[in-house]
């Protein structure tokens, strides 16, 4: 189904070079040269109030495809609406986010209506959430299965392909139970399957391991990114744990809805002659 080679988003109409700022990485820690990769994501100038609350005061941010980016900072400083903003689960008040991977890639996500939105994430995107994704009167194989059935899948079909993502992820023997009756890294393993059957080109998590104790949560971000960026597919996960950040090649921190430091990009100053740019 998501077959699209990697040079897809070559082709992508809205996707003009002058739109998007051409500094995607700095020098530290880059593996391949920035104009080789084509952004998945592309977000510029987002502007999100609640009120007299700035949940996002002005955040740009390209996310290459492939790459894994953890969102971190304090709680309350925006890092689940930027999430929430760059899946087109919530539309900013200013800014824009392109996207450009998939089967919608060159769309701006932020110009498209509820509907249109609502199919891209289902075409495009996975999520992995802390928890209340999956129905709970539902069995594991049923959650998985109706991800697939929502992109289009028959029941035959997904129900199939959900019985290889569980095996795949270690479930096989719980695929007929409901969520209730597994453990909280089993359900989270499901949450995965969930995610994954669809192959979305892009994944958001947020705080995916929150509920885990530590040894449950290291297996399940073992998974989560053997089955994203060990993929190709490009992960970003909001997480307040530097431990489950520093699995991801970037980190990228919030405060007050404002990026403050980007692992990506060599800091500006006098010390700085050598970089990149
Ligand atoms: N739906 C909402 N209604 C009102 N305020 C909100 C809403 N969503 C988020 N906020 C506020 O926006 C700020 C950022 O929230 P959030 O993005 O959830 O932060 P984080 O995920 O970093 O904890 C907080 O002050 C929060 O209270
Ligand atoms: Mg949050």
């Amino acid at each position: 189904m998501n077959t699209h080679p990697r040079s897809a988003p070559g082709t992508a109409p809205h996707m003009s070079p002058a739109a998007v700022p051409t500094q995607v990485y700095g020098a530290a820690g880059a593996t391949a040269s920035a104009d080789a990769v084509a952004p998945a994501l592309a977000a510029t100038g987002l502007v999100k109030s609640y009120g007299a609350t700035h949940a996002l005061a002005g955040v740009d941010l390209i996310v290459p495809q492939g790459d894994s980016v953890a969102i971190m900072g304090p709680s309350g400083s925006g890092k689940s609406t930027l999430l929430h903003v760059l899946a087109g689960m919530i539309l900013p008040d200013s800014g824009t986010v392109t996207l450009g991977v998939g089967a919608s890639a060159g769309a701006e996500v932020t110009s498209l209506s509820a509907g249109e939105r609502t199919r891209l994430r289902r075409e495009s995107f996975g999520f992995v959430f802390q928890q209340g994704l999956l129905l709970p009167e539902l069995t594991a194989e049923e959650n998985v299965a109706v991800a697939a059935m929502l992109k289009g899948a028959s029941r035959a079909q997904a129900t199939a392909r959900a019985r290889e993502w569980l095996s795949s992820l270690g479930l096989a023997e719980h695929a007929g139970k409901r969520i209730g009756q597994l453990s909280g890294g089993q359900a989270q393993r499901v949450a995965i399957a969930r995610a994954q059957i669809t192959e979305p080109a892009v994944i958001f998590a947020d705080e995916p391991t929150g509920a885990l104790d530590s040894r449950t949560s290291a297996e399940v971000l073992h998974i989560l990114l053997d089955t994203t960026v060990g993929r190709g597919r490009t992960l970003i996960m909001v997480t307040h744990d530097e431990k489950v950040a520093a699995t991801c090649r970037r980190t990228v921190r919030l405060a007050d809805g404002r990026i403050v430091a980007d692992s990506a990009t060599v800091p500006a100053g006098p010390a700085h002659t050598g970089g990149a740019r």
